[in-house]
């Protein structure tokens, strides 16, 4: 057998670990990175959350610190979730000026101004019941619900929050909250929508961290059903038409055609959340050494990237961030 006279040879540019970075077409940052605090009123000292190694629910006294800490290592941002010492039936919580989120956002820009503060703006953590808004029946009211968004948002923007999130699936959310944004003198305040969101098994992890299990029920009518693709576009073009100023993903993992697909359909900056339950399932694994943690972790945040993602809120930004640092 004889060979071809020419042969057309790709491995010529893997052959150096320096050729190799120089034809890298994806790259990761810290500053791709957001992290998500839990901050719970009722506690003195950090809680370990069991379903997600390595996360906690921290006290208000350590909001600072932990805001240092993800500042030193150049991390872009921090989500914070609230744990209410109080829950009521459309969880009021939320637009207390003294509510514990509000309390966790001044306090983190008091630590760390330059951050960016973000604050995710639903209601499953405050309601007695888990929803994410005020019920009628066993459903969610979605224009009951939007009042009380607006609420919610002007009050994390008067706490000093960077960014709004808001992220309970309801219709019209990101026009009422633009226009109360607005009318109360936010204009510069932007608006993250978890514009995608699937109702999805992958959050099981989290409800346990926030405290946010629905009582009954699930959130099938207002999160997404798995299996809708061109439905996904739909969403995320009308929160961007609604004044959006950037998407959300999520979950990630199981959705990366989703997340490419959505970002060539539009025009906004992108975020992926990499959820609980796919955190979970990589730091069970890792702790049985079935998987390289840190080379797994490090590949599918490139994933997320490569799919589209300009921001990944991730368990792992503290992991990911000291790896990239000591590389
Ligand atoms: C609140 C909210 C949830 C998550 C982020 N914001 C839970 C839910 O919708 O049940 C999930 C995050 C995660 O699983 O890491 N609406
Ligand atoms: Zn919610």
């Amino acid at each position: 057998m004889s060979l071809p006279e020419l042969i057309i040879r790709p491995r010529r540019l893997r052959t150096t670990p320096t050729m190799r970075r120089m034809v890298r077409e994806t790259t990761l940052s810290a500053a791709d990175l957001i992290y998500p605090l839990f901050v719970d009123e009722t506690i003195d000292a950090p809680i370990a959350v069991a379903s997600m190694p390595g996360v906690s629910r921290i006290p208000l006294s350590q909001v600072g610190d932990a805001v240092r800490e993800v500042e030193a290592l150049g991390i872009s941002g921090i989500i914070l979730f609230g744990i209410p010492a109080v829950k009521d039936a459309v969880g009021s919580g939320g637009w207390d000026e003294n509510g514990i989120v509000q309390q966790a956002i001044r306090a983190a820009k008091a630590a760390c101004p330059d951050i960016s503060v973000i604050a995710d703006t639903c209601f499953c953590e405050y309601t007695d019941h888990g929803h994410c808004g005020v019920l009628h029946g066993e459903d969610v009211d979605n224009d009951a619900t939007l009042v009380n968004l607006q609420r919610e948002a002007v009050s994390y923007a008067e706490a000093g929050v960077d960014i709004v999130a808001p992220s309970g699936m309801m219709d019209g959310m990101i026009a009422a909250i633009r226009q109360a944004l607005d009318a109360a003198g936010f204009t510069n305040v932007p608006i993250m929508s978890y514009a995608v969101k699937y109702a999805s098994g992958y959050f099981g992890p989290f409800r346990d961290a926030a405290d946010s299990t629905p009582a009954f029920g699930d959130r099938a009518t207002y999160q997404m059903d798995p299996g809708n693709r061109r439905e996904a576009i739909r969403e995320a073009i009308l929160d961007a038409e609604e004044g959006a100023d950037f998407l959300m993903v999520k979950p990630a993992l199981a959705y990366m055609d989703i997340i490419r697909e959505v970002k060539d359909a539009t025009l906004l900056p992108m975020a992926v959340y990499n959820v609980s339950g796919e955190y979970a399932m990589v730091k069970a694994a890792a702790e049985k050494g079935w998987i390289d943690e840190r080379r797994v972790v490090l590949e599918t945040m490139l994933g997320f990237k490569r799919a589209g993602a300009d921001l990944i809120l991730t368990y792992h930004a503290l992991d990911v961030a000291r790896w990239l640092r000591d590389s």
